[in-house]
């Protein structure tokens, strides 16, 4: 039986990675098989996209950027989620394609439809049986991203306000729109209030 396709969606500082963590530790203490990643990156070979994409000295069109992220994607998709949802897997994965729409398509006015147009044929029939988006306002996740990496802010952090404002309004419109494949959550509440929310979730969505 395939198993289930898990994405964790939401601003920086939102929590993604904390709760993808805990999320798998949770399913494989119940026996399930779980590989947990990232994108962007994943696999050697989105690793090295996701290298270049991170450097800030390399200057990339927006069109270029969204070209990269979906070559990585497409990697990423082959090599490594397809294949372990095959084999029964569960794969959580820490930001997919409703990031880059967020980020490169709504927020970095490619258009929506533009990045996901780049996006298709790189997840094929491998969409999220179910993403979870961690809501938090700005400042929140803002301050969250700078305690954990000091002075290490990757160049999206250091963009405007304005521009997460736009992220996270593209978020909640992919979940209005999808209201399936979206469960929303409230990233602000504490990490063990938020880790039984998702809990919860998975129980009654996926199980
Ligand atoms: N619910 C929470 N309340 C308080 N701090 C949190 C919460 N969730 C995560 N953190 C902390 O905030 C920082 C950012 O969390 P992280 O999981 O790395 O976010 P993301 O992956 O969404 O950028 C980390 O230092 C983490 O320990
Ligand atoms: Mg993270």
């Amino acid at each position: 039986m395939r198993g289930n396709f898990i994405t964790l969606e939401g601003g920086e500082g939102a929590g993604k990675s904390t709760q993808a963590g805990l999320l798998a530790a949770w399913l494989r203490e119940q026996g399930t098989e779980v590989v947990e990643t990232r994108e962007p990156g994943g696999t050697p070979g989105a690793d090295a996209i996701r290298a270049l994409l991170l450097e800030d000295d390399v200057p990339l069109t927006a069109t270029a950027e969204a070209h990269l992220f979906a070559a990585a994607r497409a990697d990423h998709v082959e090599n490594l989620i397809r294949p372990a949802l095959a084999e029964g897997k569960w794969v959580i994965c820490d930001r997919f394609i409703d990031s880059t729409l967020a980020y490169q398509g709504a927020a970095g006015k490619m258009g929506v439809d533009t990045v996901r147009a780049i996006n298709a044929s790189a997840i094929g029939d491998t969409w999220p049986d179910l993403t979870l988006l961690l809501r938090t306002d700005g400042d929140t996740g803002t301050r969250r991203a700078i305690a954990r990496d000091g002075a290490e802010i990757d160049r999206f952090t250091n963009r405007e306000f304005a521009f997460h404002r736009a992220v996270a309004e593209a978020f909640d419109e992919f979940a209005a729109t999808e209201p399936d494949r979206f469960a929303v959550i409230d990233g602000r509440n504490d990490i063990e209030t938020v880790a039984q929310e998702i809990r919860s979730i998975v129980t009654e969505r996926l199980k």
